[in-house]
Formats: C-alpha cells, sequence, structure tokens
C-alpha cells in the first residue's frame, strides 16, 4: 500500500559562531529555529515532477530533462533544479517510476542566511521518502539534501542540510562532522533581517581571494574563528549568556576583518547592543541577510524594536531540537 500524499517539515536555522572559518576546517556551532520550510508530496501516475513553491511564486514541469515553466518564465527552472533533483534522487533510489508534485510552503526568509534553501530540500527528500516507502535514513537524506544544494552554494560546507536534518544545536566541522552540543537553558535571541539578498559562494569567494593575498594575516584571524566555537561549547552547557554575548562580539569583529560584514550589518548589530543586547554578530555569509543578537529575555522586544528602527525586520526566534520530520 502507497501513500498517496505526504508532508514534511525541515528547520531553518542561524550560525551562531564560526560561519566562513568553518570553510577552512574550523569548527562551527549552528542552531535550529522554530521557523520551518512545508512540503507537500503526492503521487502522479505520469513520470513528471511538478514543483509549485508559493514563496517563491513560480512553479513548473521536469519531464525528463525538460523543463516546462508554468509561472516565474524559464528562470523558475534553476530556482526549482535543487528540489527536483532531491525527488529524483529519492525516487531512484526507491526504484519507482511515478511522477510527483511538490507544494512548497516556507516560513524560512529566502536567501538571508536562514538556511531556507537547504530546508526546502530536506523536507522535500522526507516526504517523498516517506510517500514512496522509502525508508530512508538521517544519512541518506542528509546526503540527498547536500547533493540537490550543491547547485545553489559554490563550496557548500554542508552545515544547512545537516542542520535541517539534525535539528538541535549542533557542533559542525567539515572533517569530523558535527556532535550534538548540551545547552543549559534558553537562547533568547533577536533575527535583524536587512533585506540585502546576497550569494554565499560569492561570501565565500571574498575571504578566499583576501585569505590568498595575505595568508599569514589570515591564518591566525581564521584560527581564531574556531577557537570561539569551542569556548563557546562551554558557555553553552554552562547557559552563560553574558560570556556568549561576548564572544559573539568577538566573532563579529573577526568577521568584519575578512571583508563579509558591511554597513547595513554594522547599522543592526550596533543598534541591537545599544538597546541592551549581550552581543550581535552577523549570522551566515554577510554581505547582508541577517544579524542575530542574543537578549536576556525581558529585552527581547525592546532590541527587535530597535533593529526595527534601524531599518531592519525583526523577529524573536527559539531553538528547536526538531529536524526533518514527516508532519502526517
Ligand atoms: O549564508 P548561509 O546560511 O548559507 O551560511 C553560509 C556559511 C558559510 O560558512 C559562509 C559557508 C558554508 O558553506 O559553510
Amino acid at each position: 500500500m502507497y501513500l498517496l500524499e505526504v508532508v514534511a517539515s525541515a528547520p531553518g536555522k542561524v550560525i551562531l559562531f564560526g560561519e566562513h572559518f568553518v570553510v577552512y576546517g574550523e569548527p562551527a556551532v549552528v542552531m535550529a529555529i522554530d521557523k520551518r520550510a512545508y512540503v507537500l508530496a503526492e503521487s502522479r501516475k505520469d513520470r513528471r515532477i511538478y514543483i509549485n513553491s508559493k514563496n517563491l511564486g513560480i512553479s513548473g514541469i521536469f519531464v525528463g530533462e525538460s523543463f516546462e515553466p508554468k509561472k516565474g518564465g524559464r528562470e523558475a527552472r534553476m530556482k526549482l533544479e535543487p528540489i527536483r533533483k532531491a525527488a529524483q534522487k529519492v525516487l531512484n533510489l526507491a526504484e519507482r517510476k511515478i511522477g510527483i508534485s511538490i507544494e512548497v510552503r516556507s516560513a524560512i526568509p529566502i536567501a538571508v542566511g536562514l538556511g531556507s534553501s537547504a530546508a526546502v530540500v530536506t523536507a522535500t527528500a522526507t516526504a517523498v521518502s516517506k510517500l514512496l516507502s522509502a525508508n530512508l535514513s538521517k544519512k541518506d537524506i542528509f546526503r540527498i539534501a547536500y547533493e540537490a544544494e550543491q547547485i545553489v552554494h559554490g563550496t557548500p560546507s554542508g552545515i544547512d542540510p545537516t542542520i535541517s536534518t539534525y535539528g538541535g544545536t549542533l557542533l559542525f566541522s567539515q572533517d569530523k562532522g558535527f556532535e550534538p552540543l548540551e545547552v543549559k537553558g534558553d537562547i533568547p535571541l533577536v533575527i535583524g533581517d536587512t533585506h540585502i539578498e546576497r550569494s554565499t559562494g560569492e561570501q565565500v569567494a571574498i575571504v578566499r581571494e583576501r585569505k590568498k593575498q595575505y595568508p599569514s594575516i589570515f591564518d591566525p584571524i581564521v584560527e581564531a574563528g574556531g577557537k570561539i566555537s569551542l569556548q563557546a561549547v562551554k558557555a553553552l552547557e554552562r547557559g552563560d549568556l553574558q560570556e556568549l554575548g561576548e564572544l559573539m562580539n568577538i566573532n563579529q569583529a573577526l568577521l568584519s576583518a575578512v571583508g563579509v560584514s558591511n554597513e547595513s550589518l554594522e547599522r543592526l548589530i550596533y543598534a541591537a547592543r545599544k538597546a541592551g543586547a549581550l552581543g550581535a554578530k552577523l549570522t551566515g555569509g554577510g554581505g547582508g541577510g541577517c544579524i542575530i543578537a542574543l537578549s536576556p529575555p525581558e529585552k527581547l522586544e525592546q532590541v527587535a524594536e530597535a533593529i526595527e528602527q534601524a531599518g531592519g525586520t525583526a523577529f524573536i526566534a527559539r531553538k528547536t531540537s526538531e529536524g526533518a520530520r514527516v508532519e502526517n
């Protein structure tokens, strides 16, 4: 008996510490947040893959290697390709010769470093796996999401599909994989969105170029970035918000040094700190996208308001232990 439709979801994330330095082998700390992408997968009698992304306002049908746009023109193809790739990989593994209709709805802001694209492909792989009774493990789901994501990112470290698959708070490194972290108490965060879309691949390239130009200056910065993550692991275990805030500020200074901060990000960061945040930094690729501000619980609202007044959009985020899951 095969299912006719399945809904699955996967969380977005914030990188608390160590973005960019993670590309050079240092550890990063990443936390899943309570904003999720939802994917509805239905089986079709033909062999086509139809994808409709409500958030992006695009849709189209993949028939073998060709693409028929329905909404959003021919550019829709590139944006939908990772979703198709994830679905196709599960179809191949399950050795099923059917088609699939996929509908995406996501509560994660797009292209601002909160892991929306990874959450969508992870939820897609989870939904299609359940639909086809493919019984894939979390490791399989991660691998499929990682490969589908390679279309979007230049040099992906795999941090986004990992956190989206497993949830929780993780210490992540490229060679050693990930380790779930103990976190005492809440991590009260305000996320501030600059609304500047940027490409993670470009930001990674900026750092790579500068590092090549000034290796003896950059190497210790990268190493210090890794040390911040390791120090943060201990502060998370103790639930020491004061120290975590200080570490965020130091981390931000390093990100600024390697060239991925800018005026819009700094404006929101300083507004948050002035309004009582314990620490604030950009999160993810930088060059735009989002900041995170660690705030005492009683100051969350006032920090959020200060970020809005400085021209950003603010929302409060909580950690979630729930990775990718089937909803129905
Ligand atoms: O911007 P995001 O959320 O995709 O995060 C990128 C994190 C980097 O360390 C800059 C790149 C990577 O692949 O790890």
